[in-house]
């Protein structure tokens, strides 16, 4: 499989996935003072959406909580889901690294973008949790997700609006990630956040077009 690191044997829980991750080291984002995150959602097929979405890496406040999309992109989009009506408790949240990456600045910690390497070191462990979880679709935030799920980079402009066929028959829906939308504001900020919207409203629909 291209952009993936062979790493052994599949784990075959989730919960192995949470031990090993906390354990991991195989990159240098691993040796900060972080801990891993692992994903969350339901783990049984009654109220689990088949939906599982993705983003890049904890943050500063998902570092602390040990919880993914907690900190203020993932209240932003919890506000999105909600507006199109996708149930963030039904669905599995994680993200491709599963690393906080950062620099030091006085007290703060800044995020930093993890290269492909490092991607395409951690995505091992969210392919992992994608072939346990089985979703029928997976919604990438962001052009790390994006690589984390396909092994190669897409542009988010162009790869979003479509889905994208996975080996396993699920579908790939790809967008924006919320933290970019943060960076930015007025017209422009108002014009992701369509934009934003709008993807996660194709997902909602498609969703309820599999149930
Ligand atoms: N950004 C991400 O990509 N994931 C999180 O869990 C939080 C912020």
């Amino acid at each position: 499989e291209k952009g993936a690191i062979d790493m052994g044997e599949r784990p075959e829980t989730l919960a192995a996935i949470d031990k090993a991750i906390h354990a991991c080291a195989r990159c240098p984002i691993g040796e900060l003072n972080n801990a891993a995150v692992m994903g969350e959602g339901p783990q049984d097929a009654q109220r689990f959406s088949g939906l599982m979405i993705v983003g890049e890496q904890p943050g500063d406040q998902e570092d602390l909580a040990g919880r993914p999309f907690v900190g203020p992109a993932g209240q932003l989009l919890d506000v999105h889901l909600a507006q199109v009506g996708i149930d963030r408790s039904a669905a599995y949240v994680t993200n491709t690294v599963k690393h906080f990456k950062y620099v030091q600045r006085g007290k703060r910690r800044l995020h930093q973008s993890p290269t492909a390497k490092e991607i395409d070191m951690c995505r091992w462990w969210v392919e992992s949790e994608r072939m346990i979880v089985q979703p029928r679709l997976v919604l990438a935030m962001g052009a790390s997700a994006a690589r984390g799920m396909l092994g190669r980079t897409v542009s988010i402009t162009k790869a979003r609006g479509a889905p994208i066929p996975l080996e396993d028959g699920s579908e790939l829906w790809v967008t924006a990630h919320p933290s970019y939308l943060l960076r930015l504001d007025g017209a422009g900020r108002e014009e992701q956040e369509r934009l934003f919207r709008k993807d996660l409203a194709a997902v909602a629909a498609r969703l309820t077009q599999l149930q």
